[in-house]
């Protein structure tokens, strides 16, 4: 039976506090009718990274400020909420406990259901929210605390294909422009820099890539920049604009293609589903790099399977992407109660081992 329903998404399990209003007629496109996003950046920025302690107590203050903004822009009451999603891990646990006790607390105060989401399921199942993919297609999750690839099977079930075995590439972004002196976040100034890079100038190494299967390492490529950057200094007393460039586009080159030959791989496993409409979904701050998405649509392209990368906004941080999931929680009818826990770990395919490290952005299960 056709029911409309109108959730609230609440997301504070990194250094983003959002909240957001979605609606959706069963069978319909969901609507994104307001999506909040209330970044820390700037309590950060002169730490070189996220605080815990800092982004929790920042959360608290700014989630119901949020809260209220979503649905005074939605123009919904909360009255006509039908349920209040929130993010209940993997994340920095001050955080995501920020968030659930919100959550909580308006549940108790309206009696609405409460739904506890998975952070990465989030991620995974926006390509859904955003072009309305049918089950299953392959994700990869690329962010500055993710990389992973998933075959998504529905709303709950996921397997993970590989993943990286330390860093994510937007912690590997990060740590080179910090090492260039480049702005933060790493990643976009660190693009901006190899447009006018050669990329062969100086070539960095292509982690695990005599490894057959889908892991990553990202690791390593900071360590490759540091020694490069270093012997450069060594040579000339210091970095051309020239040398910044080519160091950049050469780090770049070397990332778009780690993920691109592990992509070819993660679409092998998949194709051998015989998806009925076979698509490629990324999602995470880093699909927002150009020369990275470019990568990995060839790679879709040559396994004749359709490439998604849905809008930016919905590709990082957001709390439309946790009212969608909690949405296709509750049509299943999976609700939670006072009883749910916030998760600093929560890996979304529990039969896979678990990944190992743990990034400065949170939990990489
Ligand atoms: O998904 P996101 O907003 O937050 C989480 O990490 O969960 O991703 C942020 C990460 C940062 O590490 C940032 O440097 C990276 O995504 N990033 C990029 C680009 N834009 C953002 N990395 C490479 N190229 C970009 N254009
Ligand atoms: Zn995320």
């Amino acid at each position: 039976m056709a029911q409309t329903l109108t959730i609230l998404g609440l997301e504070s399990s990194c250094d983003d506090t959002a909240a957001a209003v979605i609606r959706q007629s069963d069978g319909a496109g969901a609507e994104i009718l307001s999506s909040i996003v209330a970044g820390q950046a700037d309590l950060h920025a002169t730490f070189g990274g996220v605080v815990p302690e800092i982004a929790a107590r920042a959360h608290t203050e700014k989630l119901d400020h949020c809260v209220e903004a979503a649905l005074d822009k939605a123009d919904v009451t909360l009255a006509e909420i039908d349920a209040i999603s929130v993010t209940a891990g993997p994340g920095l646990i001050g955080g995501v406990l920020a968030g659930v006790m919100c959550a909580k607390g308006l549940a108790a105060a309206t009696g609405k259901p409460l739904i506890g989401v998975n952070h990465l399921a989030g991620h995974a199942l926006t390509p859904r929210l955003t072009d309305g993919l049918d089950f299953p297609y392959l994700m990869l999750l690329v962010s500055g605390g993710h990389c992973q690839f998933l075959i998504a099977h529905s709303p709950i079930k996921f397997t993970r294909l590989g993943g990286t075995i330390d860093d994510a590439p937007g912690e590997a972004f990060d740590k080179t422009a910090k090492l260039l002196g480049l702005p933060q976040p790493g990643g976009p100034s660190v693009e901006a820099e190899a447009l006018t890079g050669n990329a062969k100038a100086i070539v960095f190494p292509r982690p695990l890539l005599d490894r057959a299967d889908c892991d990553m390492s990202f690791s390593g490529l900071k360590t490759a920049l540091l020694r490069a950057r270093d012997s450069i200094v060594a040579e000339k007393t210091g970095l051309t604009t020239a040398d910044r460039a080519n160091l950049c586009a050469g780090f770049q080159a070397a990332v778009t293609d780690v993920l691109a030959e592990k992509s070819r791989r993660a679409l092998q496993h998949y194709l051998d589903l015989n998806p009925a409409k076979p698509a490629f979904a990324v999602a995470g701050g880093v699909a927002a790099n150009q020369a990275i998405r470019a990568g990995l649509k060839s790679v879709a392209e040559a396994a004749s399977v359709a490439f998604i990368a849905p809008p930016l906004a919905l590709c990082t941080d957001n709390a439309a992407m946790i009212a969608w999931a909690g949405l296709e929680r509750f049509r299943l009818g999976l609700t939670d109660d006072m009883t749910l826990a916030a998760r600093p770990r929560w890996p979304l395919d529990q039969s896979s081992p678990a990944m190992l490290g743990s990034g400065k952005r949170g939990a990489k299960a």
